[in-house]
């Protein structure tokens, strides 16, 4: 987010005159679309025009005093965390079938199905999520890609068609999209484990033009990109 604040900044002393020249409200509202490139702005999880939010973009998810420290490694953390026990993703292998954590359980917390998008700030009144994108509590899971594994050298040691994720170098976002390099440990696992935050971006569209296309991934889903990222397929 802070380098996403910096460029924003560049972008915004580059503007043409007209931008530089008129107040800076005009300014957003005529470069929005330039300022905001790569931002929440028009996303999904841009809740900021619901009415519980008092248009704000990011009181729905974070806080910065009381946040609520239940979950590990959670971000100021404000919506009514995840507390569901779910029937998850089953192989033999008993490292790959432990339940959420860390900020799985974040996702959760309103993709459960179960708990109100605006369950935050002692408030819920809005609708739960439903479709494809709430998730029923005991099922979806189990039928979803592991997550809250830890993927470390010796997994993929074991298993030869995983890459090492501290060795293999990738790149993800371009252009504004808030690019970054470095090994698939630092830009996808979070606390060293496959989580939601491997696949997907919560703030940012970084691949296609909004998040129907490419729902918030952060490499493309074409030619099964983002699977063949950590897979040796
Ligand atoms: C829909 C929920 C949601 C909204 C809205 C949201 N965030 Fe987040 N944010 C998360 C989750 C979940 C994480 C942890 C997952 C991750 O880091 O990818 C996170 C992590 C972060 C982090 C720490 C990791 C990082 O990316 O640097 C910062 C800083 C942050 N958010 C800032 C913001 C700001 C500023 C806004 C408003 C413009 C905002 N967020 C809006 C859900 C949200
Ligand atoms: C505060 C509630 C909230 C949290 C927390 C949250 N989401 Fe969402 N998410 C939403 C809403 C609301 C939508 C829009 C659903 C719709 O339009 O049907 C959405 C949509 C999505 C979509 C689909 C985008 C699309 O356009 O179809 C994805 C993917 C997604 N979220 C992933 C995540 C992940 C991953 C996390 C955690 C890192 C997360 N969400 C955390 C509320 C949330
Ligand atoms: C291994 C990568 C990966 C992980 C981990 C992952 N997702 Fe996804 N997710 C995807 C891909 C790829 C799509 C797009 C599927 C498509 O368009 O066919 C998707 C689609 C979605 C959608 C859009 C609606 C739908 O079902 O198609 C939501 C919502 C979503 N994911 C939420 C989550 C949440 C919440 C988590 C964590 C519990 C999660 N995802 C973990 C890769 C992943
Ligand atoms: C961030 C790295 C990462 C990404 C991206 C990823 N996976 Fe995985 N995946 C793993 C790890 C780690 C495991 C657990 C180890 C294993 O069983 O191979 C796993 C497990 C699986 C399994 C279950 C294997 C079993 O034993 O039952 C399948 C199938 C799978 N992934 C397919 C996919 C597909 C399809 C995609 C793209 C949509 C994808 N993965 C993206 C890391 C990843």
């Amino acid at each position: 987010m802070i380098l996403k604040v910096k460029s924003r900044n560049r972008k915004l002393s580059n503007s043409p005159h007209l931008c530089r020249l008129t107040s800076f409200a005009t300014v957003i509202l005529l470069c929005s679309n330039i300022l905001y490139a790569g931002s929440m702005k028009g996303t999904a999880h841009d809740l900021s025009s619901k009415g519980f939010n008092a248009g704000e973009n990011c009181i729905i998810c974070h806080t910065p005093h009381n946040s609520d420290i239940s979950i590990t490694v959670s971000p100021l953390w404000n919506h009514q965390p995840l507390s569901s026990t779910y029937n998850m993703y089953y192989t033999n292998d008993e490292n790959i079938n432990t339940q959420p954590t860390g900020n799985s359980k974040l996702c959760l917390s309103c993709h459960d199905g179960v708990t109100a998008i605006d369950k935050f700030g002692g408030r819920e009144t809005n609708p739960f999520m439903t479709g494809s994108s709430g998730a029923s509590v005991n099922n979806k899971q189990r039928d979803s890609h592991p997550v809250s594994i830890i993927f470390d050298s010796a997994m993929a040691a074991k298993d030869p068609s995983l890459y090492d994720p501290s060795v293999k170098t990738i790149t993800i976002g371009a252009g504004s999209k808030n690019p970054r390099t470095g090994t698939i440990t630092e830009l996808l696992l979070s606390d060293g484990r496959v989580q939601c935050s491997s696949c997907h971006d919560v703030h940012n569209n970084l691949v296609g033009n909004n998040s129907k296309d490419q729902p918030f991934l952060k490499i493309t889903k074409a030619g099964s990109e983002i699977c063949l990222t950590c897979h040796n397929k």
